[in-house]
């Protein structure tokens, strides 16, 4: 009777897999049942038949399982990618040589022009206008460094700078003063920002900056 039973098992798996679940088990498809063994004669009666019957019964629902775990790994699959197209980081600094120079000071505001690329991930930052489009709404790091130079001892010194969002100051990092010759300062701001959002540096009117390796940075990157 164990054989018997192990047998109808046997062609239960088989036989089913030929019209449905065609998952990892590998062997034979094609076990018969012995000619004139109960469940041959009369599949409705014999116990083992119920077995067929639960072992149907466990197929269909591996096979919803299967359905469901296949359409959660396309939905996965599609939402990584998602993330990897809209990724975003960069930092760059102002001057791409290495020499010393000074920028401004202006009758006006002016956005700073950051020539050297450390990294720009998925290109959102322009390094012709120096102005960030922000990809995808989400929250944002961004930190600028500035640094002057006022030329001797005791000269007033004025570095001051304005990260904007599309034109309104978000933050601001300022050194004015004619107690030391060269300074620096940092602002380091989060914010939660739109798609299309335009945020740039921008020189203060009156202001100037001096580098010569990579004193002044402008950074940032979406947290999520
Ligand atoms: C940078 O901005 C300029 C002026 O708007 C534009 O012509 C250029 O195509 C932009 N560069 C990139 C890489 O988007």
């Amino acid at each position: 009777m164990r054989a018997f039973v192990l047998l109808c098992l046997l062609h239960a798996s088989f036989a089913q897999r030929r019209n449905g679940w065609d998952g990892p088990i590998q062997g034979p498809s094609d076990v018969e049942l012995a000619p004139g063994s109960e469940c041959a004669a009369g599949l409705d009666s014999c116990s083992c038949c119920l077995i067929l019957r639960d072992v149907s019964k466990l197929r269909t629902k591996l096979d919803a399982t299967l359905a469901r775990l296949e359409s959660e790994s396309s939905l996965a699959t599609r939402s990584l990618g998602r993330l990897e197209a809209g990724r975003a980081a960069f930092s760059v600094s102002l001057l791409k040589d290495g020499g010393f120079r000074c920028i401004g000071p202006f009758g006006g505001d002016e956005v700073v022009i950051y020539e050297h690329v450390f990294l720009n991930l998925g290109g959102h930052y322009n390094g012709s206008t120096g102005v960030f489009t922000v990809p995808q709404a989400g929250l944002y790091t961004f930190a600028v460094t500035l640094h002057s130079d006022a030329g001797a001892p005791r000269s007033p010194l004025a570095a001051c700078t304005g990260l904007q969002v599309n034109g309104r100051v978000a933050a601001e990092a300022r050194e004015q003063n004619a107690d030391d010759q060269e300074d620096s300062a940092t602002a380091v701001v989060l914010l939660q920002l739109n798609a299309g959002d335009a945020v740039a540096v921008k020189l203060l009117k009156g202001c100037f900056l001096c580098d010569k390796s990579h004193y002044n940075t402008f950074s940032a990157f979406l947290l999520y």
